[in-house]
């Protein structure tokens, strides 16, 4: 997928597809509370979820105190549907329409999070500047947890080609700088009922 295509790709799914038509769509996202949990935050950590799209990790994090919550995501509709959704509580999110290899953070997170954005980055260019974003957002000692399609998981999603990962290449693609603190293996199920198997992990930037 070339940058130019990106952008109208997902656009297109978020005006098209209701919530339930997405393979994506979980009613509850306990796997990324539980590996947020292990970061040890407070009201006051600064989350950012890349790729939130329309998820409700965003009302979780709300409904648990946080308050500074940044969604970032590719698509204004996806990002519409979520304000939608929370009504008078969006105004306590910060909302970022963006492509995430090319943003520009302006300050720092305590938590990075990711569910399935970072595993459409087939192009070896576009992870370079994806964790060049990240090494710029993410203060040191702060944590990044990545949701990806497993090393078993589907090859594609929502119709694009995507890379699969384990714990271990996952680490090695974040390199030096980064120690993985803990991992999971999660099978998701989707609207259909079909399973998809993820990597979910947690690293922690030392230095
Ligand atoms: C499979 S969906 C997952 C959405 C959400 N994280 C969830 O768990 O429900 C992938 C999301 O990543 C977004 N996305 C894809 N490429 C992106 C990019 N380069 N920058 C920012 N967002 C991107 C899409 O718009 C979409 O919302």
């Amino acid at each position: 997928m070339t940058d130019a295509n990106r952008e109208p790709h997902w656009e297109t799914v978020y005006t098209t597809k209701g919530e339930h038509e997405v393979s994506w769509f979980q009613e509850n996202p306990a796997p990324s509370l539980e590996l947020i949990d292990l970061a040890r935050p407070t009201p006051e950590s600064a989350i950012v979820d890349i790729g939130g799209g329309a998820s409700r990790l965003v009302d979780s994090l709300l409904a648990r105190g946080f308050r500074r919550v940044t969604v970032l995501d590719i698509s204004q509709a996806a990002l519409e549907t979520a304000k939608a959704r929370l009504g008078e509580r969006a105004t306590e999110v910060e909302w970022v329409v963006a492509d995430v290899t090319k943003w520009q953070p302006a300050r720092t997170f305590d938590i990075w999070h990711d569910r399935a954005a970072f595993h459409f980055l087939t192009d070896p260019a576009d992870r370079s500047a994806y964790l060049a974003c990240l090494q710029q957002a993410v203060r040191p000692g702060g944590h990044v947890i990545i949701g990806t399609f497993a090393i078993d998981g589907p090859e594609k999603c929502s119709g694009l080609p995507v890379n699969r990962y384990d714990a271990a290449s996952l680490a090695k693609e974040l390199g030096e700088g980064f120690e993985l603190v803990d991992s999971r293996r999660q099978d998701h199920a989707t609207p259909w009922n079909s399973t998809q198997r993820f990597q979910f992990c947690i690293l922690r930037r030392t230095g």
